[in-house]
């Protein structure tokens, strides 16, 4: 990267001045280049929580959090969910183009052609107990799929990475629905590929051997819609988490399952999970009725209570995602004749609420995809705990360009923060008897 824009940092303490290269991108913040800064001044910087930090530079995916905007490889988030579906999405985040004909017809035989897991998978699962929290059983078979793919995992090798890469998208909707299948004691279901992705999906979770599945357009193209606005979303926890773990030069699929620990968080994947559960306990106590009384729980500090499904680090505007998943909500609670569904209604209200409400507005908290993603997955069948498992499935092909594109960067090097060290100095170990 070249420069002739330069930030120069001065110091109170007569130290000299320094001089950085301020670098610009396509767009979005320029960035001030401070590689040099700890070799020529012996100090770091201190930015917890990441808050003004670039860790690298990018291709794929672009937020302007105030204006409430999403561009994959360049193109809106509305565009791309009315337009085309999830494998055209995934190629255009792994490859940077969307497909002509030919290229979707490739790309989605090779998906399909990989969506089986070993047979020896299935071990895995009797490993676990029956009431194993679903992400628990994700984060280790997508770990242990290294186990099973020792011809594609020389990172170094970028046909190794596409293999892996195709692997990953194909097999994690079976995964997930053998998690399910896994939890209720029903068979699983083998992929039939000649289904769409998303079809596939729901056959192998909601199938069983006993009849034929239906499968509802209306439904697959919600579904379809949740994966695409959840495909990839930059430098997230769990993607700064993959490409950390990626830089050490671990393997995807350990790369993915640490990814995957990470979206479990309530604050991060597991939000949309967490938001159910709330808006389920406002209508126990008693529905709109009780909204008032939890918008002040909300406002008290000491009470920890959050209105989750608010709130974003990137968005101060409403999230575009969030619009799009009230719109599919719409449509899936009409084509299920749940229109009059109490959680909707109450979420409804809830939004309009905190939005007109001075502590929501002056925060600029506004709803994101969670607050109506998890009323979608409910209607479409979908059990709270399998909420964030459809994230991680949906996030795998954003983890997965984003860690290709790192490994590719020749100026990759391992991540590794430094600190600001506040603990004891040097000090000696006494006998037991004399602590
Ligand atoms: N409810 C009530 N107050 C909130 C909320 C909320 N959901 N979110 C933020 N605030 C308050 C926060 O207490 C703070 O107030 P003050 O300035 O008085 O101390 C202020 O707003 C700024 O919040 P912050 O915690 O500094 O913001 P952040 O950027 O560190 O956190 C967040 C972002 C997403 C962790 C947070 O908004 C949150 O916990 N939201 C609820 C969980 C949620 O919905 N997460 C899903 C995120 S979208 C899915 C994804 O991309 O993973």
């Amino acid at each position: 990267m070249n420069s002739t824009k330069k930030a120069t940092l001065s110091f109170s303490d007569g130290t000299p001045s320094i001089d950085f290269p301020i670098y610009e991108g396509t767009v979005g913040p320029e960035v001030i280049d401070i590689r040099k800064l700890y070799g020529q001044t012996g100090r770091f910087t201190f930015d917890p929580g990441f808050m003004s930090t670039a860790a690298c530079d990018s291709k794929i995916t672009y937020i302007d959090g105030d204006k409430g905007e999403l561009l994959y490889r360049g193109y809106p988030i509305e565009q791309l969910a009315q337009n085309c579906d999830y494998l055209e999405t995934c190629h255009l985040l792994l490859y940077g183009e969307l497909p002509n004909r030919a290229q979707q017809k490739d790309f989605e035989f090779r998906v399909t052609r990989h969506t089986m897991v070993h047979e020896q998978m299935t071990r895995f699962f009797q490993g676990f107990r029956r009431d194993a929290h679903p992400m628990a059983i994700l984060v280790g078979c997508v770990g242990a799929l290294s186990a099973f793919y020792h011809d594609s995992l020389d990172i170094n090798d970028p046909e190794h990475r596409r293999i892996s890469a195709i692997r990953l998208i194909a097999k994690m909707p079976t995964l997930v629905a053998m998690a399910y299948k896994y939890s209720n004691g029903q068979p699983f279901m083998y992929p039939q590929n000649k289904l769409s992705y998303s079809a596939n999906f729901m056959r192998m979770m909601f199938g069983t051997p006993c009849e034929d599945y239906e499968v509802n357009d209306v439904l697959v193209r919600a579904l379809d819609r949740i994966l695409i606005l959840h495909a990839d979303h930059e430098q997230n926890a769990s993607t700064s988490t993959v490409r950390l773990a990626g830089s050490s030069g671990a393997n995807p699929f350990a790369c993915i399952a640490a990814g995957i620990a990470t979206l479990w968080g309530p604050a991060h994947g597991g939000a949309n999970e967490a938001c159910l559960q709330m808006l389920d306990q406002i209508h126990a106590q008693g529905g709109i009725a009780k909204i008032g009384e939890f918008i002040s729980q909300v406002k008290d500090k000491n009470s920890g209570v959050k209105l989750m499904g608010f709130g974003h680090r990137v968005y101060k505007n409403y999230d575009p995602r969030a619009k799009l998943m009230r719109e599919t909500c719409y449509e899936v609670l009409g084509e299920l004749g749940l229109n009059n569904d109490p959680l909707f209604a109450l979420s409804m209200k809830l939004e309009q609420i905190a939005l007109e409400d001075d502590y929501f507005v002056s925060r600029k908290l506004y709803p994101n995809v969670d607050f109506y993603s998890g009323i979608v997955q409910k209607a479409l069948g979908i059990p709270t705990s399998m909420f964030t498992c459809i994230f991680a499935l949906a996030r795998t092909v954003g983890w997965i360009a984003q860690w290709n594109e790192m490994i590719s960067d020749p100026e990759q090097k391992i991540g590794r923060p430094r600190q600001l060290f506040v603990g004891s100095t040097r000090r000696d170990v006494k006998p037991i008897d004399q602590r």
